[in-house]
């Protein structure tokens, strides 16, 4: 051994450091606000909020976003206590005074652990989703 270190030592020691850097900066995005940026916030939903939409956007919902934001849209779905940070409120006074464009972006992008939704998607479901969730809070 020519090294004072043994390989396995300095290897071992790598990985750790790195292992240390992600965690840290994933703890460190989820405690940080999450804000669209402006241009994103400015977007317009092309999706006019029908009858037939809303049907569409329901079933869309029940399946891949009630198992953590809930039936209703409360942020209580089976999935949801388990997790951090808590899946938002869609009836939420907060949500409702956020604009259309920004709801859309934040589906579109994902936050650990929301899936990025752009990927699973179309983008005319995502704006049928963001006409379900404004009717959420009015059915309230
Ligand atoms: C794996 C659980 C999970 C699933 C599935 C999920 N979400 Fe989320 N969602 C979250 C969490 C957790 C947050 C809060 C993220 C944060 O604040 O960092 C969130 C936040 C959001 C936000 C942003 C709310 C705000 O505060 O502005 C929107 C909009 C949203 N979700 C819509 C949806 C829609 C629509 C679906 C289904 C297509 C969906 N989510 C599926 C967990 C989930």
């Amino acid at each position: 051994m020519k090294s004072p270190f043994p390989k396995s030592i300095f290897l071992g020691l790598l990985v750790a450091v790195a292992i240390t850097a992600l965690t840290s900066s994933v703890a460190c995005a989820q405690s940080k606000p999450w804000i669209a940026p402006a241009v994103a916030q400015a977007m317009k939903n092309p999706v006019a909020s029908t009858p037939d939409v809303l049907k569409a956007a329901k079933t869309l919902y029940i399946t891949n976003c009630a198992p953590c934001h809930g039936e209703k849209g409360k942020g209580d779905g089976p999935a949801a206590a388990s997790l951090t940070p808590h899946p938002a409120d869609h009836t939420s006074a907060a949500l409702r005074n956020e604009p259309d464009g920004s709801l859309f972006w934040k589906l579109s992008e994902g936050r650990t652990p929301m899936p990025q939704y752009k990927k699973i998607l179309t983008e005319t479901q995502r704006w049928q989703l963001i006409d379900y969730i404004r009717s959420l809070s009015k059915s309230k």
